[in-house]
C-alpha cells in the first residue's frame, strides 16, 4: 500500500484550544521503556523490532492484526516474581489473563504455579504438562463434572466460593476416596479500584463469603467438620489493575485476624493465606507500577506483623499475578486502513481489528498507548482515536492519543500492553476471525495460538 503523506488532520494545537488535551510530552519516536515489552526497540532505519525481528518482518509473515508476545520477557518476569517472594511463598500465574500450552510450558519451566478458573483451563494446563498438584482451581460456580474432573486429576487446591460448593467438593472427593486441599475464599470488605481502594461495609459482589457477618467463620467450621476437605488455608483477591499497596495490607490483614479466630475457636493454625493477584501495569506513561520486589516485602511485612502480634505462626503466602506477568510482555500489530479527519475535533485512524481483539477499551474504558512502528517520522502530533472495524461506534481500541500527522494507510502502528485480557477475552463479533498470538525470541517467531481461519467459523455452524 502507498506510504503517500495523508493530507494531515487537526493538530493537537486546535484540541489544546479546547483545553481538553495537551501536546504529548515525548517525541512520539520514542518508545517509551515502560508500556513496551524489554526486547523492544527501533532498528537503525526507524522500524520497531522485538526479540531482533522488525515489525515489517512480521506483518508479512504473520499478518495483522496480531499480538506478538515476547518470551524473554515472560520469562524474566516470572523470573522476577518467584525470586521476589522467595521459597516460602508461592506465585501462581493467573491463567485467565492469557493461557496457551506454550505458556504452560514457560510456567512450568521457571517454576511457577498456575491458577485455573475453567475446564478449558485446566485441560490446557494439564495437556501442556503442568503437575496437578501445582494448580489452583478458582471459580464462583464450577460445575460438579469440572469438579470432579479436577480431583480426580490430583489438582492442588481448590478455591472454595460458596457455601453450596463446600459441600460439592467435599462429596466428590469423598467418592474419589481423597481428602481434597481446599482453601476458602473470602471477601474482606476491600473494594479496589484503579489507583485507589474503598474499604465497603458491605460485600455486593458474586465471588467469595463474606468475612463481616460472621459467613467466613462459619463456612470455616464448615470446611473443618468434613472428612472429603483438607483446608490449608484463606484466599482474598481484592480486584484488579491496582497501584496503591494499601488495600492488599488492609486484606492481609483482615486474613490473619480470621486465621487468629480460627486458632482460638478451634485449635488450628492455617498454613497457608493466598492474597490473590490485581497489580497494576503500565498502560500508558503516566502508570506507575511497584516492582515484584517491592509488592513481595510489603506483602511479607504486613502478613508477619500482623501474626507477630497475633501470636499465630506465619503462614506460607501465595499471590496471583497474571496481568501484572504476561501484560507488558505483548503488544498487538495492526495495519491502518482508512482515516477520517475531523476539524477541531481529532482524526478517526481506522485499524484491520478492533474489539474482537482489545474489548477493554469499551468495556472498562482502559487506557492504552499507541505508536507507528513501520518507521519514524517527523510530522507534527496529531489527535488521534485508533478504531477497529466493526459495525459499533464504540469499537474503540485507543480512545485519545497522538501519533504523526503524516500517518497514512498501509502504515502498521502497535498497541503496547496487550499481553493481558486481550486474546483471552477477544470475541469473534462481526464473525471476525481471532488474531495469532506469536511468540518472538531471540531473532526467531513462532505461532503459539494460530489465527483463526473462515473455515473455523464455519465448522461451529453445523447448519
Ligand atoms: N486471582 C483471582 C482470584 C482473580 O479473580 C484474578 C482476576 C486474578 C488472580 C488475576 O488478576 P490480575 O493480576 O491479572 O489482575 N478482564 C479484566 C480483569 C479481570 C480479572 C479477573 N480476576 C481486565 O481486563 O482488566
Amino acid at each position: 500500500m502507498s506510504r503517500s503523506a495523508h493530507p494531515a488532520g487537526p493538530r493537537h494545537a486546535d484540541v489544546l484550544t479546547e483545553g481538553h488535551y495537551s501536546a504529548p510530552a515525548a517525541d512520539l519516536n520514542v518508545l517509551d521503556e515502560k508500556v513496551w515489552s524489554r526486547t523492544v526497540t527501533r532498528d537503525t532505519d526507524g522500524a520497531l523490532t522485538v526479540g531482533g525481528i522488525t515489525v515489517a518482518r512480521l506483518a508479512e509473515e504473520f499478518g495483522t492484526p496480531a499480538y506478538f508476545l515476547d518470551e524473554s520477557d515472560f520469562r524474566a518476569r516470572c523470573r522476577a516474581w518467584s525470586d521476589a517472594f522467595g521459597p516460602d511463598a508461592d506465585v501462581f500465574y493467573a491463567g485467565k489473563a492469557f493461557l496457551s500450552r506454550a505458556v504452560v510450558r514457560w510456567l512450568k519451566e521457571e517454576g511457577l504455579n498456575l491458577d485455573v478458573c475453567s475446564g478449558g483451563e485446566l485441560t490446557t494446563a494439564l495437556d501442556a504438562g503442568m503437575p496437578a498438584e501445582r494448580i489452583a482451581f478458582h471459580g464462583n460456580n464450577k460445575t460438579v463434572a469440572e469438579i470432579e474432573r479436577a480431583v480426580e486429576a490430583g489438582i492442588g487446591r481448590i478455591v472454595l466460593d460458596s457455601f453450596q460448593e463446600i459441600v460439592r467438593v467435599a462429596h466428590i472427593a469423598q467418592r474419589h476416596g481423597v481428602r481434597q486441599r481446599v482453601q476458602i475464599r473470602v471477601t474482606v470488605g476491600v473494594e479496589a479500584h484503579t489507583h485507589e481502594f474503598i474499604a465497603t461495609a458491605h460485600e455486593d459482589q458474586k465471588f467469595g463469603i463474606a468475612l463481616a457477618d460472621g459467613q467466613a467463620a462459619e463456612a470455616v467450621r464448615r470446611a473443618l467438620s468434613l472428612d472429603g476437605l483438607d483446608l490449608i488455608g484463606v484466599h482474598s483477591h481484592i480486584g484488579s489493575q491496582i497501584f496503591d499497596m494499601a488495600g492488599f495490607e488492609v486484606s492481609a490483614r483482615r486474613v490473619v485476624q480470621l486465621l487468629a479466630e480460627i486458632r482460638d475457636e478451634h485449635g488450628v493454625e492455617l498454613p497457608e493465606i493466598d492474597l490473590g493477584g490485581g497489580l497494576g501495569i503500565a498502560y500508558t506513561s503516566e502508570d506507575d507500577p511497584r516492582e515484584p520486589h517491592e509488592i513481595a516485602k510489603a506483602l511479607s511485612d504486613i502478613v508477619t506483623r500482623e501474626c507477630e502480634s497475633a501470636k499465630l505462626r506465619t503462614p506460607r503466602i501465595s499471590v496471583e499475578p497474571g496481568r501484572a506477568i504476561v501484560g507488558p510482555t505483548a503488544f498487538t500489530l495492526y495495519e491502518v486502513g482508512t482515516i477520517k479527519p475531523l476539524e477541531g475535533l481529532r482524526t478517526y485512524v481506522s485499524v484491520d481489528g478492533g474489539m474482537s481483539d482489545n474489548i477493554r477499551t469499551a468495556l472498562y474504558d482502559a487506557e492504552y498507548s499507541v505508536a507507528l512502528v513501520s518507521r519514524t517520522s517527523d510530522a507534527e502530533p496529531m489527535l488521534v482515536r485508533v478504531v477497529g472495524k466493526h459495525c459499533e461506534s464504540g469499537d474503540i481500541v485507543v480512545k485519545d492519543a497522538f501519533l504523526p500527522a503524516d500517518l497514512a494507510p498501509g502504515d502498521l502502528i502497535a498497541v503496547p500492553a496487550t499481553g493481558a485480557y486481550c486474546r483471552s477475552m477477544a470475541s469473534n463479533y462481526n464473525h471476525a476471525l481471532r488474531p495469532p498470538v506469536v511468540a518472538v525470541r531471540d531473532g526467531e517467531a513462532r505461532v503459539i495460538v494460530r489465527r483463526e481461519t473462515e473455515e473455523d467459523l464455519l465448522r461451529l455452524d453445523v447448519g
